[in-house]
């Protein structure tokens, strides 16, 4: 008989790497009841009370605590986002680094309630934005904002039928009506207020609220998110359809071909007619940006957004989101694997690793002055032009299991500084400066500051 079949029942199932029928029935019969709770609770109708909160610093535009987004599966339940905390100061460009797979895209999905249900679920934790939307009356409709004359008496037009021709009265001349005030590009302009959500709490039909006119997102590849039978210019009127009530056909075209002039496409009335596989890779990039641009957003989610085009497209494509943000003076998180990327455009760093956020701070301070193990590491797998040395640093050994993980470090079995209370506890959050903040046991000392 062998050893195996001697072994106790708990010691065989830990040898195992797999699972049994009966486990996995378990597993399943768990996620549903937890996934049915959450579910429900994003489907429920509101008031929206319920999901108001305020910043902890007026300054930031977004402010994630504490969050936990966790995949059910049969497999057990892979905590992809386990515990991150950050901000995003107002006109500011966060960068978000670390290698595939640490929860990076899990993040920016969690922040537009995007994750695939029922499987991907926030659990726990706070995603705090503050919206600048549109103010409603006691109906729920946007109030507009008039136009008046030096001494304040309202201004009149000439009301217009949908195809632009004059509204005439029974004796045929045109009717009057109150001029509605315009923004540079001919969009109806309403009275907009401030609110802070907490999305994490917000139920999925008020997501529409947000995405697209206060964060948008570009991703890795526009094609996927480009729809084919459409032509460019019938997307991007959608957008402003959909987020700019009394728009015209006119009015959406003109904001159309506007926005495709501001990033950089030349030909926009030709691109405008075009479908999305007539276009380049870079050009098809442009028309996203444009596109997450003609909803005037706050915050602008741009999950690798170079990663699929050429070295000179890449640059070109940064260019244009450096320019976005002083335009629509917003801010930006940044998602990449690519440290040059960030040293390029980010004025804080995020860096993540197995779900967790193991250092954050200013650019300078996470690229002069690297703390983690894990993030030197990464400053030395970087290639450099002018290195004598043939191959690049890399981190020996892998991440833990999703589905397992630890509770001590995480980076342990990879890490050379390795002492002895890295046997112990994950180790907490420590402040080292004003911004800077790392979660490792080499800078325990520093504990006594106002971690979190
Ligand atoms: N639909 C899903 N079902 C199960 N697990 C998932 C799912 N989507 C993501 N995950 C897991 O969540 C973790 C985080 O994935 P995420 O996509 O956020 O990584 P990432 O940091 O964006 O990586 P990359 O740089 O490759 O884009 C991974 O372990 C991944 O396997
Ligand atoms: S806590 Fe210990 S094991 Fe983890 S990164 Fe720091 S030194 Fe390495
Ligand atoms: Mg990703």
């Amino acid at each position: 008989m062998s050893s195996e079949v001697n072994a106790p029942k708990a010691e065989k199932k830990k040898n195992r790497n797999y699972l049994t029928g009966k486990e996995i029935r378990a597993i399943v019969k768990s996620n549903n009841k937890v996934t049915r709770a959450l579910e429900k609770k994003k489907r429920r109708k509101a008031k929206e009370e319920e999901f108001l909160t305020t910043l902890k610093d007026d300054k930031n535009i977004l402010e994630v605590e504490d969050l936990h987004t966790y995949f059910f599966t049969e497999q057990g339940v892979v905590k992809a986002v386990n515990g991150v905390s950050f901000e995003v100061p107002q006109g500011s460009t966060v960068g978000v680094v670390g290698e595939s797979g640490c929860g990076k895209s899990v993040t920016s999905m969690s922040i537009m309630q995007l994750l695939q249900g029922p499987a991907g679920q926030i659990v726990s934790g706070e995603i705090r934005f503050k919206s600048y939307d549109f103010k409603l009356d006691e109906k729920g409709k946007p109030i507009p904002i008039w136009e008046t004359d030096e001494e304040g008496n309202p201004v009149f037009e000439e009301k217009k039928d949908k195809k632009g021709r004059p509204v005439l009265d029974k004796e045929g001349k045109p009717v009057l009506q109150e001029k509605q005030k315009r923004d540079e590009y001919g969009t109806l302009q309403y009275e907009m207020e401030e609110k802070v959500f907490n999305i994490a709490e917000m139920p999925i039909k008020e997501m529409y609220r947000l995405r697209g006119r206060q964060i948008a997102m570009i991703f890795q590849e526009p094609m996927t998110s480009l729809n084919p039978v459409f032509t460019i210019g019938n997307q991007l009127d959608e957008v402003t359809f959909l987020h700019f009530p009394g728009s015209t056909k006119a009015d959406a075209k003109r904001r159309s071909i506007e926005m495709l002039n501001l990033v950089g496409i030349a030909m926009p009335e030709r691109v405008y007619k075009s479908y999305p596989h007539e276009l380049s890779g870079g050009m098809r990039q442009r028309v996203m940006i444009s596109m997450a641009l003609a909803g005037n957003p706050r915050l602008i989610i741009a999950d690798e957004p170079t990663t699929a085009l050429d070295v000179t497209i890449q640059a070109q494509i940064l260019d244009l989101l450096r320019d976005l943000k002083k335009r629509i003076n917003g801010s930006i998180l940044l998602i990449t694997h690519d440290l040059g990327i960030i040293a390029e455009m980010a004025d804080f760093v995020v860096v993540m690793y197995a779900g967790r956020i193991i250092e954050r701070g200013t650019a300078s301070e996470i690229f002069h002055h690297p703390m983690h193990p894990y993030t030197i590491g990464l400053q030395k797998s970087k290639p450099v032009m002018d290195s004598d040395k043939d191959t690049l640093f890399n981190i020996p050994g892998n991440v833990p299991n999703p589905i397992d993980m630890p509770d001590y470090c995480y980076f342990r079995e990879r890490c050379s500084s390795c002492k002895k209370a890295c046997f112990g506890d994950y180790p907490a959050m420590v402040q080292v400066s004003p911004t800077h903040y790392v979660a490792c046991h080499l800078y325990d000392e520093n504990k006594e500051g106002d971690a979190k």
